[in-house]
């Protein structure tokens, strides 16, 4: 293994959460429902009918959290704010109480020495805005950049950098073409509307925070696609597959254009969605870097069935994790060369904002260490190679709910008895934290 060592001086280490997986405390603090407090109600949407109605209770239980990530040595807490506690409905004045909590966490993690980094929305819709269409309606584009502009107002004397969203793709795709996640529309292809719109409140809310002096980034879930085969047919599957997964979230921000999805049938304005000047809009205001959820590459090979130009084929030969998914740590390396060599000079600075895995219910999570060292290694030999890259944030910081999971995938550094709430770290908790330490101590 190459040392891991080669992260640039300034490398920032982190862990993320996601406000709807850990909070809790639904009804309280005047949060009002969000679309996951609805997905949760509808019979068999969630596994062991599971909901984030308590979670990990951090709402509560913040200054132990807090601890923990001193403890950890972190420089940096990737979380989100839950746009239902800033304004309940998604319009209007601000919820005092709701932005009381977040102000507490950013001062409580800036006392330990810790960098917040917020996300803005990571998928946890006020339900208001859903009976009004949701990501569907071209409006919510400007209930995102009103919600956060208050969000901004009250912490973004003491927030350098801020996400807008939290993987647009996988909340189009999950929540409205396929409805195994909230919203829980089954839209297929009609659902790109929805990708536009939650590029145009980047856009929008970009402007409004870069205009602060504020860095801007977005997390997007980005994967390396490879073809099954040399096989035109196969080739051209895999293209189209990019196309929806990745690059239809970082062309028009980085080109101001969206990729070719003609493979689909559909034209250049998403189903009419496009209108003048949203491409200057989205891309217009820069991104000051690029938050990259990397979890495995995916193999595409030509379609089986009419519906769409791809399939999806396993990836063969190598570990999985509790959830089944592929372990490839390389694919991280060869996605951030895949981005270089595709934007070049237009590529901003690199942040990992999601890296993990899920094991057993078990404490010696030796899995997950082999994991975050094999990733870690492919991202020293990607800044050796050139690539900016600025930090790293595992997900996740604590077991918690995982979406249309429930509680059944444990991510997280620190185990979470959900009957208790008992945090008790994990073996991969001392093994990061000496890891940082030992980084700490060779940059001074
Ligand atoms: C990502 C999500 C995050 C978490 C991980 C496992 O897609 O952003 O909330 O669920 O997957």
């Amino acid at each position: 293994m190459t040392d891991r060592h080669d992260l640039p001086a300034g490398f920032r280490w982190g862990a993320s959460t996601a406000a709807y997986q850990i909070e809790g405390a639904v009804d309280e603090g005047g949060r009002g429902p969000s679309i996951w407090d609805t997905f949760c109600e509808r019979p068999g949407a969630v596994k062991n009918g599971d909901s984030g109605r308590t979670a990990c209770d951090h709402y509560h239980r913040w200054p132990e959290d807090i601890e923990l990530m001193r403890e950890l040595g972190l420089d940096t807490y990737r979380f989100s704010l839950a746009w239902p506690r800033v304004q309940p409905t998604g319009r209007g004045a601000a919820n005092a109480a709701g932005l009381d909590f977040y102000d507490r966490l950013v001062d409580g993690l800036l006392a330990a020495g810790i960098t917040p980094l917020p996300t803005l929305f990571h998928w946890d819709l006020p339900q208001a805005l859903e009976d009004e269409g949701g990501w569907m309606q071209r409006e919510t584009a400007f209930r995102f950049a009103e919600y956060a502009a208050l969000a901004v107002d009250r912490l973004g004397d003491r927030v350098p950098a801020w996400i807008t969203l939290n993987e647009p793709f996988v909340h189009l795709v999950y929540g409205y073409a396929l409805g195994i996640h909230a919203p829980g529309r089954a839209m297929m292809l009609d659902a790109l509307p929805a990708a536009h719109h939650q590029l145009l409140a980047h856009g929008l809310a970009a402007a409004d925070l870069r205009g602060r002096g504020l860095d801007v980034l977005i997390a997007n879930n980005l994967t390396p696609v490879r073809a099954a085969s040399e096989d035109p047919a196969d080739l051209a599957a895999a293209e189209a597959y990019d196309a929806l997964h990745n690059r239809l979230f970082t062309d028009p921000l980085l080109l101001g254009r969206y990729p070719d999805l003609s493979a689909y049938g559909v034209g250049p304005d998403l189903h009419g969605s496009v209108r003048d000047g949203d491409l200057a809009l989205i891309a217009g205001p820069g991104l000051d870097g690029l938050g990259v959820n990397y979890y495995n590459p995916t193999r595409i090979a030509a379609p089986t069935d009419p519906g769409l130009p791809f399939a999806e084929a396993p990836v063969e030969g190598v570990p999985r994790t509790h959830f089944g998914w592929p372990v490839v740590p390389d694919g991280l390396r060869e996605l951030l060369v895949i981005l270089r060599d595709r934007y070049g000079a237009a590529l901003p600075p690199i942040t990992v904002t999601e890296s993990g895995c899920s094991t057993d219910d078990t404490l010696d999570d030796t899995f997950r260490i082999d994991y975050l060292a094999g990733h870690l290694d492919a991202l020293a030999r990607a800044a050796a190679d050139g690539i900016d890259v600025r930090g790293y944030c595992t997900w996740s910081l604590l077991d918690n709910f995982e979406w249309a999971e429930g509680y059944s995938q444990r991510f997280g550094l620190v185990h979470v008895d959900f009957e208790t709430q008992k945090r008790t770290p994990k073996a991969s908790f001392a093994w990061y934290r000496d890891l940082i330490a030992a980084q700490a101590r060779r940059t001074g």
